[in-house]
Formats: structure tokens, sequence, C-alpha cells
């Protein structure tokens, strides 16, 4: 049986290799534990420990927590920095300044280096550009850029200036980038001509042309394209090449000196109901995680070289590549294509060539690329010189313990620890981690809070459940990284992650189980109606509502997830035509029209993977659609569920039938 599937699994507990355990930041269990009590006796003064000795302040602060006003929670709040002066000035004057800081692989292969100096130059160049078209402090800023030097110089401009930052990811569509850029009220679009991913040229600029069309942009005044591929685009008169905005540009910028809590970035993602929404996290707080994670999770040292796959427009991104790495004064690998371009052994080669030391991927890229390697030995980790990696990294979704144990073997070569890193958008950077010269890891599972985090699990009113037993994952005290509020929407922050009934703690949205020998926490999913398609959050009333706004299509539309063995789940949708069910042929090409159309209103990552149609959806008497009966039928298992409350009993054969 493949490794990829998902099968039961003898679990085994891997140890931290004795030189790894020997030299790291944090050196074995009782070193862990060591900081939990501390955190445990006191989390401000273990906090405000960390901040001091890993941020550069310009004013220091003087109070570590503000909790006057939960869940509104200020960190550092009369501390003055700047992100960017903390990721690139403050290690050229350490004397890091010739050292690499972005190593850039393009999709065709080519490869760019990009020391600190240069990068602080570049940043600089920008932010002086970005301030002449008028962007001030507070401004938000739209990015809309695949993996590029540019996209993280981006992100380090609008921080130094003190614009938050939207990194909007570039799959998504004409219409969530308008809805973004509206709800963010952003002056300013920073975006490329073109993106070129897997030997393709892909638009950019075409689209953000088209989110403008569509109408509630209108603070946006200037739109600054980054030359990538050249090819041809319309040109209006709010375009600037980014060339041209930056050539006279001065590569000196003195940083904006914000308060800890000013907004560093809005970042979007999916909630159970209604629009994404705008999670907003602070400068100095924020940071402070994403380093102190950086350095602890990944141990990382002078010599490494990091690597994190995720795009720059999803918070791994955000925190792994924009600003963990580059605060400590890392050299990183920042890749522009896919994985399976111009083959399955891409990051392989990858690894070999840049000499990577601690890699950090998502398990349905491992799953997807067991499958290749299983079918072909070119694309084998074990046709690579992989015996740089010292730690791997998983994240974004559960790994099943048969990816695990084949990351483990293949590409770590039996000697690498394999972090399971659990954390959300919303928490900024890692919760439940492992780490690596520490904790004695078992396959699937996240282990234990990382030090200071309050993780635990609890039942509806709030009380903790005993190990063992399953319950909602909470975390009882307030960190630095957390979100600070969904923007432009306070009440609901306070709703999604704090319901009254929970006494005071976030509330992550996932489920959670503690082994009852070891206390190990593994996530058994949300629990909510969230999905996680290949490491993408979706919230499924998107999609629902993406399929119903096709008005001459689409009567009604329930949209449930069913396990995948690649992409972790598949989104499943269940349609009422406003026309009979279609059947064969015609069924199909409707249901191609469908997802092209979601496609279209959100963007590829949301496309259903199956789409059955039906009379009807299967409801109760007053009207409710039963979703959990729905879930049966995607996963092609018998309803043995009880339907006494289903109003139409035999539209569940019809929905099976329809396979
Ligand atoms: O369900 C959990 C899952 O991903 C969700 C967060 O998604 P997002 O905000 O997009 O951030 C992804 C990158 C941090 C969580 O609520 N998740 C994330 N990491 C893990 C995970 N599930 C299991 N194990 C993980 N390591």
């Amino acid at each position: 049986m493949s490794a990829a599937e998902h099968t039961p699994h003898e679990l085994k507990t891997y140890d931290p290799p004795a030189d790894m355990k020997a030299h790291a930041w944090v050196s074995g269990m009782d070193a862990y534990d060591a900081l939990c009590a501390e955190a445990e006796a006191d989390h401000e003064g273990f906090w405000a420990r960390q901040a001091r000795e890993l941020l550069a302040w310009k004013t220091p602060f003087t109070r570590t927590l503000d909790e006057s006003d939960p869940p509104f929670f200020k960190w550092f709040e009369d501390g003055t920095l700047n992100a960017s002066y903390n990721c690139l000035d403050r290690n050229v004057a350490g004397g890091l300044g010739d050292k690499v800081a972005l190593v850039f692989e393009a999709d065709d292969g080519s490869v760019t280096r990009v020391t600190y100096k240069e990068l602080l130059a570049k940043t600089c160049r920008m932010a002086n550009a970005l301030k002449a078209r008028g962007v001030n402090k507070g401004d938000r800023v739209v990015i809309y850029m695949s993996m590029s030097v540019e996209g993280v110089v981006a992100m380090q401009a609008c921080a130094r200036i003190g614009a938050p930052h939207s990194v909007v990811f570039g799959g998504f569509s004409a219409q969530s980038l308008r809805d973004r850029i509206e709800d963010t009220g952003a002056v300013m679009v920073i975006t490329a001509d073109e993106q070129q991913r897997g030997g393709k040229a892909l638009p950019l600029k075409a689209i953000v042309d088209d989110a403008i069309a569509l109408g509630g942009c209108d603070a946006v005044k200037d739109v600054i394209v980054y030359k990538r591929t050249g090819g041809a685009i319309a040109w209006t008169p709010r375009d600037h090449w980014l060339h041209d905005v930056t050539a006279g540009a001065a590569d000196t910028c003195e940083p904006e000196w914000v308060g800890a809590e000013h907004p560093l970035f809005l970042l979007y993602t999916s909630g159970s109901t209604g629009k994404p929404k705008g999670v907003q996290h602070s400068t100095g707080g924020y940071l402070l995680h994403a380093a102190l994670t950086t350095k602890w999770t990944f141990d990382l040292k002078a010599d490494d070289v990091f690597w994190c796959t995720a795009d720059i427009g999803w918070v791994t991104g955000h925190t792994y590549i924009a600003y963990g790495p580059l605060a400590l004064g890392g050299t990183e690998i920042v890749f522009e294509g896919v994985p399976t371009y111009p083959d399955a052994g891409r990051f392989w080669k990858m690894i070999q060539d840049h000499k990577v030391t601690k890699f950090y991927t998502a398990p349905t890229a491992i799953r997807s690329l067991i499958k290749a390697a299983e079918a072909n030995d070119k694309v084998h980790p074990k046709s690579y010189d992989l015996t740089s990696l010292k730690i791997l990294g998983s994240v974004g979704e559960p790994i099943n313990p048969a990816a695990w144990e084949w990351y483990h073997e293949h590409v770590g070569g039996g000697r690498c620890p394999i972090v399971d890193t659990f954390w959300q958008t919303e928490t900024g950077g890692h919760m439940i981690t492992p780490l690596p010269g520490a904790t004695p890891l078992v396959p699937g599972s996240c282990t234990l809070p990382f030090p200071g985090i309050a993780a635990a699990i609890v039942d509806e009113l709030g009380n903790d459940v005993p190990n063992g037993t399953g319950g909602l994952l909470v975390v009882k005290k307030p960190w630095p990284s957390m979100i600070r509020t969904i923007f432009g929407d306070p009440e609901r922050f306070k709703k999604s992650y704090y319901p009254p009934e929970l006494k005071g703690y976030y509330l992550a949205g996932d489920g959670s189980i503690r082994d009852a020998k070891t206390g190990y926490f593994t996530i058994t999913g949300r629990i909510d109606d969230v999905l996680n398609v290949s490491g993408h959050r979706m919230g499924t009333m998107e999609i629902e509502s993406a399929l119903v706004s096709c008005t001459e299509l689409v009567a009604e539309a329930a949209v449930v997830g069913r396990p995948d063995d690649t992409t972790g789940e598949a989104i499943c949708a269940f349609v009422v035509l406003k026309r009979a069910r279609p059947t064969g042929d015609e069924a199909k090409a409707i249901a191609k029209q469908l997802r092209d159309w979601v496609g279209k209103e959100i963007g590829p990552i949301a496309k259903p993977k199956d789409i059955r149609f039906g009379d009807n959806l299967p409801k109760t008497r007053s009207g409710k659609i039963m979703r959990r009966l729905l879930r049966d039928i995607a996963k092609g298992q018998k309803v043995t569920q009880d339907t006494s409350t289903l109003e139409n009993p035999a539209i569940l054969d019809q929905l099976a039938e329809n396979n």
C-alpha cells in the first residue's frame, strides 16, 4: 500500500539526535520544561525577557501586557520599533551586510542571491518610492505578487514606512482580490505583469485591472507593476513600473518608528460564515514570535540555509519567509515555481543544489511527491544528495503517520527530526510543536505547546477535559503574536474567537485530543464549517455563495468536505439546479461549468472536486440542510445516522447513486 495513503500505523517514538540535542537552542526536555515553568510562574516576565533579548526597540517598553479590555489585548504597547529595521539594518550593523539573505530560485532554475546590504537598499528604495507616491503611515497597501525578491521587498518596504500590507495570494480571482482591496481600503496595489509557474506565464496585472473594474476600489490611487516576464499588459494612468518609480529613489530611508501595537499587516482567511476576515497582526508581538519560533522550532543557526516552501500569500510565507528568518539574520530560499516542474524531483534537487539545512513544507506536497517518487526512481529523494538536511518541518494540516515516516526516512535519511507545527493565520506563529533538540517525536502528533503558549483542551463550557478525551482546542492566556482584531469588524473578532461560555479562552476552531500517557496533542480537525484542502483554508459558506451566485443555473447548493489521500480534504458540492436534474454527459458538462464559475468567483483552489446534482437537498421540516448526512454521502458511505428529523429521506438515495 502506498505510504501516501492514510493507514493505521504502529507508532514509534523518535528521540532527538544526540548531537542536535547537545547544541540546540533548547537542549533536552529539562530545558523545555524549565522554559514552560518560567512562563507558568510569570507569563508576562517570560515574554518581556524574550522581547528584550530578540528585538531591537527604539523606545523600550515599560509595560508588557495590557488586559484591561479583553479580548483586545495589547503587548509592549509603549515600546516603539520598526520591523524592517529589525530584519535588515540591525543585521547589516551587526556585520552581516555581505551575508546572503535571500537565495531566489526562479521557475526556470536561474538563481539570484541578495545580501543583507542589498536587501536593505532595495527595501529603502521601494519605501522611498511608496512615500513619494503619497503612501503614509497607517495607509493599507495590497500586494498581489508571486514568489519573488520584489514580493519580500514590498512587504519589508511597507513595514519600513508603517503602512500595513495585505498580501493576496496570486491564485485568487479578480473578485476575491477586489473584495480584499475594498475591505482594506487600500491606497495602492503592488503587483507584477505576470507570474511564472510550472513553465507557464500567468496573469497578475490583468487580474488587478479586472478587480478594480469590478468597482469599490476607489481608494486605490496607484498600481505599481514589477516587470517579471515582459508579457503584454494593458496600461492605465494609475499604473507605474516599479523600476521607474525606484529609479531615482535614495537607497537609505529612515524607518518609521511605530508603537508595538501598530498593525504590521492584514491577512485574509476563511471563517465558517460570511466573507473572509482580515486578520490584523501587530508589529512588536508578531515579530517577536516570528523570531522566537524560527529560532527554537527550527533551531536556526548562523550557517543554516532555511527553506520554507510556502507562498508569501499565506501566513506561513509571512512568518517564515518575510519576517522570522530575516529577523534572525538567516539565509533563506525563495522559490518561484512549483514542486512538480520540470519534474517531481524539483524540491530534492533544490535541497541538493543549495545545501538546504532546514526544510519546511506541507503534508499535501509530501503526499503528492511520495506518489510521484513511488512511480519513478528518478524523482525519488534517494536519487539526490540530501545529506545537508538537519531538520524537516510540516505545516498546515495533519500529517498522517505513513507520510511522516516516509518524509523521515527518505527525505531526512532517518536522522532529521520532523517538527509538525500546529498554528493558524490568527496565531501568527507556532503554537504546538516539537522542539528539535528536545521533544521526542511521535508521528502524527504536533506534541506539546511552545513555551509560553497556554494551549489546553476543554469542553463546551470551558472546563478542562482529561487527557485521552477529545475536546475544543483553546489557548487560556493571551500571547504576543495573537490576532488583534478582524479589520473593521471587532464584534466578529470577539464572537469568532472569544465565545462567552469559554471563560475568556481563545477558541482555535480545531478539535484536539491529548494522549493519555504523554499528554501529546493530536489535532482532530476543524469543528466548524472550514475545510482544509491542500493546507489551504476554505469556508464551505464561501463556496456555497459562489455557486448560488450563478443565478442562471443554480437554485441551491451545499458544500461539505470529504477525506482525500493527497489533499487531506476535498470539496464536495451538492447542487440543485433551476432546471431538471442532469445525468450522464450533460451532468459532467454542467459540473465543469460550475467548477469554472467557482474558479472565477474565488480562485482555482476553491473549485469543488465532486459535484453531485439532486432534485433537492436533505432538509429538516424547518428547511435546514442536514449537512452531516451529506458528509456521509460525500465519503461514499451509507447513511446510518439518525434521519428521523429528515423531511425527504428519498433524496439520500438519489444523491448517493449520483456518483
Ligand atoms: O485546522 C488547523 C490546520 O490549519 C488551520 C489553520 O489554517 P491557516 O490559518 O490557513 O494556517 C495554516 C498555516 C499555519 C488550523 O486551524 N493546521 C495547521 N497546522 C496544522 C493543522 N492541522 C494539523 N496539524 C498541523 N500541524
